[in-house]
């Protein structure tokens, strides 16, 4: 039986200032400063006008700082399950961009995030605390719906490899990566939590799924052992 998202909301309210460093993003993720620049360099250059970006499952609002940076105005919606979290962020947040900065504490299950009204949305290392396969529907259709007709979404997360060996492999590949940076009790305790709280899918299973709500291209940025940097564009 996986975390739920009360139980999700309680431990990451806890975390805050471990996601809240724009020069390392999260160190428990593989190649993340790489990858917060990838995905906010393919936004900007997807969208070079942006004025709306949402960040999703914001944190400490990292991916929305990376975003923001390197656009000239923008109005900037911050979502995430722990209050903590999108507090820090809308703070954050405040100090660098001139637009509105709005603050969402919610489960983007069942935020209401609006049609047509962003140029970028980002979720970093968040959305495999999806579920079932109806609630990645639920939340790739509703960002979809979100995005302006040339709007553009990037994921940077854990994903899982087709088969049981792979999979494996890449996880020994992750947790070797975490060895070299951190205690042994703690490369325990976070596969402890990546047991108990993830639910990630595949790279290829989030790209159809793009394709099959509507996007109508899909771009992989960066895969590195479990984890990928990926994105798709409206149309
Ligand atoms: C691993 S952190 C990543 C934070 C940030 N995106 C980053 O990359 O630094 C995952 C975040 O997703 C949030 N989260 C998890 N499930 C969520 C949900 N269903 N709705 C909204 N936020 C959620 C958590 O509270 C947490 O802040």
């Amino acid at each position: 039986m996986k975390s739920t998202p009360e139980a999700i909301r309680r431990n990451f309210d806890q975390q805050v200032e471990r996601f809240s460093n724009i020069e390392t993003g999260q160190t428990t993720a593989i190649d993340s400063p790489l990858c917060m620049e990838l995905v906010s360099q393919a936004a900007k250059l997807t969208n070079p006008n942006a004025t709306n970006i949402m960040d999703l499952g914001c944190g400490g609002g990292n991916y929305a700082v990376k975003v923001a940076t390197l656009l000239s105005h923008v109005d900037c919606t911050l979502v995430d399950i722990s209050s903590n979290m999108v507090e820090a962020a809308k703070t954050r947040l405040e100090q660098i961009v001139s637009g509105k900065v709005t603050a969402i504490q919610g489960d983007y299950r069942e935020v209401e995030l609006g049609k047509n009204c962003f140029d970028i949305i980002t979720a970093g290392t968040t959305l495999h605390h999806l579920r079932g396969e109806e609630e990645w529907e639920l939340v790739f259709g509703k960002i979809y719906r979100a995005l302006k007709p040339s709007g553009s979404f990037w994921i940077n997360d854990i994903v899982l490899s087709e088969t049981d060996e792979i999979n494996e492999m890449m996880l020994g590949g992750w947790l070797s990566v975490l060895k070299k940076q951190i205690t042994e009790d703690e490369v325990r305790m976070y596969r402890e939590r990546y047991e108990s709280e993830d639910t990630p899918r595949t790279l290829s299973f989030q790209l159809d799924l793009m394709k099959k709500i509507g996007f109508s291209k899909t771009i992989v940025l960066h895969k590195h052992f479990n984890f990928a940097a990926f994105g798709g564009i409206k149309y």
